[in-house]
């Protein structure tokens, strides 16, 4: 897949990662689309990408993903890839953390990812050449203590991520993965002293992670780990 001429889906595509992904897709020459929950967010991409477009949608509720792809499939027939980007990450201890909101991450970085993929799996099928990409993390593989749900979730995309990979072998359809590293977009908000800890880690600039996930696709390797990430990955193992 050259990434120049299709037609790309970014959940969570108005800030961070999704946002340089939405900027760095279009500047290729592809028809770029994303999504946001946050209308103020949604509003303010639109007016400084007015030739992209951008869709709510919240990717924990069936009916919201559902509606998203009738809207889709209908103004952009040719939508071709599917980059499940939308993510949360809490900072949790066990200890004093409320039940009810465990569901959250494991909803929007897990189930989220799975609903989007399904709904949209059958009019990618009927593509020439298509892509889902799942956005999972350099902590799927190297548990981060302080945010357990988060690593948990991730690790199970990425588990995810791999049978769909080999579901869909042989069909038009290819799976990737992209596990970023920390970077320089912040995502954890734990205590002073647990960014202390955090603060030894480098930051990989999000435009690099990106360009990395763009050469990746376009060589087809399917897991495409930037910076550290690889690093972690042989870390998790050897912990294991
Ligand atoms: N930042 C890092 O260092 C890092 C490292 C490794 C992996 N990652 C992964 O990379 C991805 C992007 O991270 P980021 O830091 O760039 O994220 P971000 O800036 O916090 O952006 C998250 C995006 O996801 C959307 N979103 C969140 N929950 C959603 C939901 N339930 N339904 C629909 N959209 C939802 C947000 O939309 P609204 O703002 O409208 O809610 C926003 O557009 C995530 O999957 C993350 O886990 C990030």
């Amino acid at each position: 897949m050259d990434l120049s001429n299709d037609v790309i889906l970014i959940t969570g595509g108005t800030s961070g990662i999704g946002l340089e992904m939405a900027k760095q897709l279009a500047a290729l020459g592809n028809t770029v689309i994303v999504t946001g929950r946050d209308e103020d967010r949604l509003s303010q991409f639109r007016q400084s990408h007015p030739g992209l477009s951008a869709y709510p949608v919240e990717v924990t509720d069936l009916a919201s993903v559902e509606t998203l792809y009738r809207q889709l499939v209908s103004d952009f027939p040719d939508l071709n890839v599917v980059i499940n980007n939308a993510g949360l990450m809490q900072s949790i201890d066990f200890q004093s953390f409320a039940p009810a909101k465990v569901a959250d991450e494991v909803a929007v970085n897990l189930a989220g990812p799975i609903l989007v993929t399904q709904v949209f799996l059958p009019h990618l099928l009927k593509q020439s050449e298509a892509a889902v990409l799942n956005v999972t993390s350099g902590i799927a593989y190297f548990a981060f203590d302080k945010a357990p749900i988060y690593s948990a979730s991730k690790l199970g995309l990425h588990s995810y991520t791999q049978t769909l990979r080999k579901q869909l072998a042989g069909t038009s359809v290819k799976v990737f993965e992209l596990a970023p590293p920390r970077t320089t977009k912040p995502m954890f908000s734990g205590s002073e002293e647990d960014n202390r800890q955090v603060d030894r880690i480098p930051k990989m600039p999000i435009d690099q992670v990106v360009s990395t996930m763009i050469s990746g696709i376009r060589r087809n390797r399917y897991e495409i780990l930037p910076g550290m990430s690889k690093l972690l990955r042989l870390l998790g193992k050897a912990r294991l």
